[in-house]
């Protein structure tokens, strides 16, 4: 019979919960996770799962061997917190002023621990492996912490025939799963950009080169590129988010800089917006005599779902949600260090339903307000729990369905 885990999840739920409060308390900075690495190793231990760390300094990896053998299948959940101060007054509120787990790591922390337990308590019914990934870094772009993990070594024991990663979603209400088919979160990639003009008199405007009207003409042309030049049919995102020059009203700057970020799902388009960006940018400052430095840092991928393993998650939450559990629901263009491992080996990402209820606006993720519905938690563990164990008996029933095209082969030969 077909292992089904639909409401396993609430004998632990208590647990889990408090886990996620504990790390929402006590919240980490990208690269930092040590304390949140060491709590996640302590309940491995107790729950008696082996483990092997070190991976990117704080990544673990977790291993569930099943009764039978088989494939493997990764689980990855991300530790680390941002550098914001939380504003909710929870009564389990940060702790640390100017950190806070505004994206939601601290649960997906706690429910990866509460599907270990989950798998760990039926192993001997699972044929094949699931390795569970605990990643530091997903915040800092674009050096990540799936990468170093990946250079670490982290599958060169096990190797995973899928991997799966889940987010919280505060879009989503509970009991819903958001997945895509393809691509499902952009590229983001990140620009610094120095203007150097000439300073002066601002009465004698002639003897100088303006810094802030070349970063005013670079900036109005620089919107063009998604209006003009990114195909209507493909999406692309060009964001300037600070811009610093200047010194006192009668001065004419010169120096101005500025700082954005750019979004694509296409690696081709993201090819064509970056070029873009160089010629315009260096084009302009150039034809109005000033110079221009540009720092331009390519950031994560996108996140590209294998088509058969979104479809699978689709399938298992409708199995364990109802048939209504995955709307519609459109790519976003934040960007997801799960990307990288995506490109190594087959997978998908989800989007986990956690409105708050009865709110209209929800504070939306990286927000100081940021809050989940802690009613998803459950929901989140037997998921995961459940997308392993179906993923393991489809491998399964591919090899058996090998297994019988052989023999029935041997049989056509002999006779
Ligand atoms: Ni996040």
């Amino acid at each position: 019979m077909k292992l089904n885990l639909k409401g396993e999840g609430k004998k632990h739920i208590q647990e889990i919960i408090k886990l996620r409060r504990h790390f929402h308390q006590y919240p980490e900075l990208s690269g930092e996770e040590f304390e949140t690495s060491k709590k996640v190793q302590e309940k491995l231990r107790e729950y008696n799962i082996p483990f092997t760390t070190g991976y990117a300094k704080t990544g673990i990896l977790g291993v569930i061997e099943g009764g039978r053998p088989g494939k493997t299948v990764a689980l990855r959940a991300d530790m680390d917190a941002l550098p914001i101060t939380e504003e909710t007054n929870l009564p389990y509120a940060s702790k640390k002023k100017g950190t806070m787990h505004a994206c939601g790591h601290d649960a997906h922390v706690a429910m990866l621990l509460g599907t270990a337990r989950l798998l760990n308590e039926t192993k001997d019914k699972l044929s094949g492996k699931v390795l569970l990934v605990f990643q530091p870094s997903e915040e800092i772009t674009p050096i990540g912490g799936a990468g170093p993990m990946l250079e670490d070594q982290v599958f060169a024991e096990h190797t995973p025939d899928v991997i799966f990663a889940q987010h919280v979603w505060p879009d989503l209400p509970v009991g819903q799963v958001g997945v895509l088919p393809g691509p499902m979160m952009g590229a983001s990639d990140r620009f610094i950009v120095e203007i150097e003009g000439s300073g002066g008199h601002a009465s004698m405007p002639h003897q100088t080169v303006d810094a802030i009207i070349v970063a005013n003409s670079v900036i109005g042309n620089l919107q063009t590129i998604v209006s003009r030049n990114v195909n209507p049919v493909d999406s692309a995102v060009l964001t300037i988010g600070r811009i610093e020059g200047g010194y006192r009203y009668n001065v004419v700057a010169d120096k101005v800089t500025f700082e954005g970020t750019i979004r694509t799902f296409k690696n081709k388009t993201k090819q064509m917006v970056k070029e873009r960006f160089q010629s315009i940018v260096q084009g302009v400052t150039d034809s109005m005599g000033a110079k221009a430095k540009i720092e331009y840092y390519d950031g994560y991928p996108a996140t590209v779902n294998d088509e058969q393993w979104a479809n699978h998650i689709k399938r298992t939450s409708q199995q364990l949600l109802g048939p209504n559990s995955t709307p519609v629901v459109e790519p976003c263009l934040g960007g997801e260090d799960f990307s990288r491992f995506l490109l190594k080996y087959p997978g998908a990402y989800f989007w986990l339903g956690t409105a708050i209820p009865g709110v209209i606006k929800q504070n939306p993720l990286h927000d100081p307000m940021f809050m989940l519905n802690e009613s998803a938690i459950q929901i989140g563990m037997e998921l995961m729990a459940q997308i392993a164990i179906d993923a393991l008996n489809h491998f399964q029933v591919e090899v058996e369905q090998s297994e019988l095209q052989s023999v029935l082969g041997k049989v056509a030969n002999f006779q």
